[in-house]
């Protein structure tokens, strides 16, 4: 397995500028996740590392050699697809080993390979069938072991579980995670879907319009998101964000009174001082609370989540949801006095979108 380093990559096509500088660095057997909504940018940076692409500015390197002159089948690389893009007319058995015969393996060690791959992978069943007889999941199996069989220095996985039902790409999940740490591979994984990526990468690379957002472990970007894009789109339900003043030590809007924490209060002071903030709490830090409090919401909608319900509020012109135990029966309609968990609440700067904490 190896290393991956970019340095400063940008990729223009036209006037669109797709990656926009671009700096990270995969460590070895390290599974790292590039997250963020669609047209964002992720796939342009799989197709850069892989040699698909070639970057307009920009450095990369795979194992410490400097690649952007490297042929994409010279860099030792393996690619996933969300269309596995299987050969239909082969059987499994061909279409593990095909990379292996295009490099001219001998037979024997291609067989022993490819029976061991499919082993590893719960697939050794199939190998005389071909794609259309096989599943979904059965199919996306066909197309890790086509990477894995190869033992190459980098895995590079795009959005490898969409096309699954959601069961299915819950097992899955799970299955990828077991399967790159057992091989110490070396993982770039692109997903659309926050949860994924939290569930599955050792680091995120949370990514908006190109340009990298913020980088960390699943708990880093959770718990500190660095910007307001980061702290909506990692969680689900999802942070709730309510525009506030803050006056002596209080911080004040629509049905929120609020007094700050002295360590909120110095991050404020060291920031700088503005007109007005946005609060960002998440739904599983408020609570409601038995007695008279100084936040006071309506209810607007009860969602039953199975486990726990979710309860959409409204106070003025904020609107906020809530998890909660399904020990209470609230009404629509109906007051809730609540708490918020102020030590987990963020501020944010309300014009640069920066997290003030
Ligand atoms: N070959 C291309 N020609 C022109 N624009 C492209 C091309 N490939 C991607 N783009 C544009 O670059 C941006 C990033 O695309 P992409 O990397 O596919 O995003 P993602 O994989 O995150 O959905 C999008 O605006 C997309 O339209
Ligand atoms: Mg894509």
């Amino acid at each position: 397995m190896a290393n991956l380093v970019l340095k400063n990559i940008t990729k223009k096509f036209g006037k669109i500028v797709a990656v926009n500088n671009f700096s990270f660095n995969v460590n070895d057997a390290e599974f790292v996740t590039l997250v963020g909504p669609s047209g964002c940018g992720k796939s342009t940076t799989l197709n850069i590392i892989a040699g698909l692409e070639e970057p307009t500015e920009g450095e990369i390197y795979i194992d410490n050699i400097f690649s952007n002159n490297i042929s994409p089948s010279k860099r030792d690389i393996a690619m996933v697809f969300q269309s596995y893009a299987l050969y239909p007319h082969m059987r499994v058995r061909e279409n593990i080993g095909f990379g292996l015969k295009i490099r001219r393996f001998d037979k024997k060690e291609i067989q022993k390979r490819v029976t061991e791959t499919a082993d590893f992978l719960g697939i050794g069943n199939l190998l005389d069938r071909k794609p259309a007889e096989l599943s979904g999941g059965q199919r996306q199996r066909v197309a890790l072991g086509r990477a894995i069989v190869r033992k190459p220095k980098l895995f590079l996985l795009d959005e490898p579980l969409s096309n699954l039902d959601a069961k299915l790409r819950t097992q899955m999940r799970a299955d990828l995670k077991i399967l790159f740490s057992d091989l110490k591979g070396s993982v770039v994984y692109v997903t659309h879907d926050q949860l994924e990526a939290m569930t599955m990468s050792d680091r995120l690379v949370v990514m908006n319009d190109g340009i990298i957002q913020q980088i960390g472990s699943s708990d880093g970007v959770y718990d500190h998101p660095s910007n307001l894009f980061v702290a909506g789109f990692i969680g689900s339900p999802m942070m709730n964000f309510v525009n506030v003043k803050i006056e002596r030590g209080v911080i004040y809007s629509d049905g929120i009174e609020m007094a700050l924490t002295k360590q909120q209060l110095d991050k404020i002071a060291t920031y700088g001082y503005k007109k007005e903030y946005i609060l960002g709490a998440r739904p599983e830090n408020i609570t409601i609370s038995k007695s008279e409090s100084k936040i006071c919401f309506e209810v607007e909608v009860v969602e039953d989540a199975g486990a726990e319900y979710i309860i959409h509020l409204k106070n003025g012109k904020n609107r906020i949801s809530l998890i909660s135990e399904k020990d209470i029966s609230p009404k629509r309609g109906e007051s809730l006095n609540l708490q918020f968990d102020v030590n987990k609440t963020h501020l944010f700067d309300i014009d640069t979108e920066v997290a003030i904490y």
